[in-house]
């Protein structure tokens, strides 16, 4: 008999500031992994759905939302839609998620709903290998929900002047999470994009970033590109609008740089 396969990795692409790329890295690793061949399941968690829009599903394409996964009222994989690449699936998300912070408020374990809807149990054994929530640009309920969820945060950092102080106030979020629900929570990486090398700030944040967070800094750093914001228009993903572009260059990099540093962490534990 073959071993049972492992439980999907969720990794939660989270910081509270908007416009950082959280949404742009959703989608293109998401779809940089599918083609190195991981199952992947791409949560949208942020009312605005932009992840969801992104990858050409239609708002009237969306009956069940990762809303309805939060309240238990239908399962991830019901609600799960298949994209126009392989292996990438997506739980799509519509404005209805804006009122969760207040309608959850009553709920005793609203903290705790989106691990509930990605335990193993409620999964079928190796649907997934990944799981990337893309959340939305706050510390709210939403974000707190796929925090508790993975086992893993990736952050993305905007190459620009006050990109650092912002972090401090996502690492906090971070601890006080470790310590009240979810001790094992990693920081998979921070990634720095729309960076511009040839520009001297662009640089300079890279090396405070580097210098001030060490190895937690991904090597691959995503440009600012301008192929990767107009492919979300056509609903499709860099690797497909404009393969050869530095964009897509630059998100294949990264899917093999987390593929290499997991093979590297497996079993060991939490760090910072
Ligand atoms: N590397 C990049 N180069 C150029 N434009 C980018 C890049 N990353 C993101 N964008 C654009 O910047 C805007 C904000 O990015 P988005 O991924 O939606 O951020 P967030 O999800 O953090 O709010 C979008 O219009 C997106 O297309
Ligand atoms: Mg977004």
């Amino acid at each position: 008999m073959s071993d049972p396969k492992p439980p999907p990795r969720i990794i939660a692409i989270a910081n509270q500031k908007g416009g950082v790329g959280k949404t742009t890295t959703a989608i293109n690793l998401g779809a940089a992994l599918a083609r190195k061949g991981r199952r992947v399941l791409l949560v949208d968690l942020d009312p605005q759905g932009n992840a969801s829009t992104g990858l050409g599903l239609l708002r009237d394409d969306r009956p069940v939302t990762s809303y309805d996964v939060l309240l238990g009222d239908a399962s991830a994989l019901s609600a799960q839609r298949p994209t126009a690449i392989d292996g990438l699936s997506v739980v799509p998300a519509t404005t209805d998620l804006s009122s969760a912070d207040i309608d959850l408020t009553p709920n005793e374990n609203r903290s705790r709903l989106l691990r509930d809807a990605l335990s193993p149990a409620a999964l079928a054994a190796g649907e997934f290998d990944h799981i990337l929530i893309d959340c939305p640009p706050s510390l709210n309920l939403l974000t707190v929900n796929a925090l508790v969820a993975a086992h893993a945060v990736l952050v993305p950092l905007q190459s620009e002047f006050f990109a650092l102080e912002g972090l401090s106030q996502l690492m906090m979020t971070i601890r006080d999470i470790r310590a009240r629900a979810n001790p094992g929570l990693r920081i998979e990486g921070v990634v720095l994009t729309m960076a511009d090398r040839r520009n001297n700030l662009s640089q300079q944040v890279e090396a405070d970033a580097r210098e001030t967070l060490g190895d937690l800094v991904f090597r691959t750093v995503i440009p600012r590109n301008v192929r990767l914001s107009e492919a979300p228009s056509f609903a499709m993903t860099v690797l497909d609008y404009d393969p050869g572009s530095t964009g897509a260059a630059a998100y294949i990099a990264l899917a093999q740089e987390l593929l290499a540093r997991e093979s590297i962490q497996t079993g060991v534990a939490a760090n910072v």
